[in-house]
């Protein structure tokens, strides 16, 4: 599927839209050029959930973790990863024990290592707005796709 998001609150819009469709357990990738909206959608996703604070991009600390009513969100940004062997290095592989959700920016980056996609947003510049597509991977990503 996909859609146009004509401004930020759009994309913010998206990821509520997302994130109140989730059950647990998630793996969401979030791919896209530089400055497509990932971050802004995973604001959108994770205040929607009851986060309250700022959402800042773990572009060198790899991974945010966030607790959410006793809900575990860990926001992954891959941009600055040059060798999967990091990856492994870090323990990305125990992040997502099947109730976490798992939101990973640039997964390209981590192909061979990252746990399999339930649902791809694939984020693209279109004029001074966004198009975004999204396809399910799984059950658990055709049930966030019924939402649309
Ligand atoms: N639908 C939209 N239309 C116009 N601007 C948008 C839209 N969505 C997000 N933006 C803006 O795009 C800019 C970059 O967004 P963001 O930081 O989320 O990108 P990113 O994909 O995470 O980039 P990076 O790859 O550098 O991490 C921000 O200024 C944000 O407000
Ligand atoms: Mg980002």
């Amino acid at each position: 599927m996909l859609f146009d998001l004509k401004d930020e609150s759009e994309t913010v819009a998206l990821g509520a839209k997302v994130a109140a469709a989730t059950q647990g357990g998630e793996i969401v990738y979030l791919s896209g050029e530089l400055g497509a909206g990932k971050t802004t959608f995973v604001r959108g996703f994770l205040n929607a959930l009851g986060h309250s604070g700022n959402v800042k991009s773990p572009t060198y600390t790899l991974v945010e973790p966030y607790s959410i009513k006793g809900n575990n969100v860990y926001h992954f940004d891959l941009y600055r990863i040059n060798d999967p062997e990091e990856l492994e290095a870090m323990g990305i592989r125990d992040y997502c024990d099947g109730e976490s959700i798992c939101l990973y920016e640039w997964p390209e980056q981590g192909k061979e290592v990252l746990p399999a996609a339930d649902i791809i947003l694939s984020l693209r510049h279109s004029n001074s707005g966004r198009k975004v597509e999204i396809e399910s991977k799984s059950a658990k990503g055709e049930q966030i796709l019924k939402q649309f």
